[in-house]
């Protein structure tokens, strides 16, 4: 487990960590953070970058990590122009029995922004 570089993120090299995850749609990165108190809650508001016109592999390694079965997620996303594209059905392969309901991508958003948002859905 490492930080995130700059070149891990470069999509224009088709070897970069971000090309390298994203290259193959079952890829699962490794994630840090594997003790989240899931069963507390109903409702998951899930926040992400769109990569490629979806939700970064890992974003389906968080989703298979728990159970989010009877649970419903709310997603937000931030692009640098795209919408959601495939992004609800490829989360919901990772997440079954749970409702995943699109909620806003940002374009370039400030957090001020994004937490206004979060408190207009509560
Ligand atoms: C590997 C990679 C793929 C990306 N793919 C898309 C994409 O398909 N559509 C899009 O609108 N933005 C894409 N972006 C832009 C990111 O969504 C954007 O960098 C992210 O929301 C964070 O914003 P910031 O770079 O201003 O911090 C991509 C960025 C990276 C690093």
């Amino acid at each position: 487990m490492r930080t995130i570089s700059k070149a891990d993120l470069n999509w224009m090299d088709k070897k970069s960590r971000s090309s390298v995850e994203m290259s193959d749609k079952k890829f699962r990165p490794e994630i840090s953070d594997t003790d989240v108190s899931v069963e507390q809650y109903d409702e998951i508001i899930l926040g992400f970058p769109i990569w490629w016109y979806v939700a970064p592999t890992i974003m389906n390694t968080f989703l298979e990590s728990y159970n989010f079965s009877g649970k419903k997620i709310v997603l937000f996303a931030i692009s640098g122009g795209s919408g959601f594209g495939n992004t609800v059905s490829e989360l919901k392969l990772s997440a079954p029995g749970a409702v995943i309901i699109e909620g806003k991508v940002f374009h370039k958003a400030e957090k001020r922004e994004i937490a206004e948002w979060v408190r207009s859905i509560l």
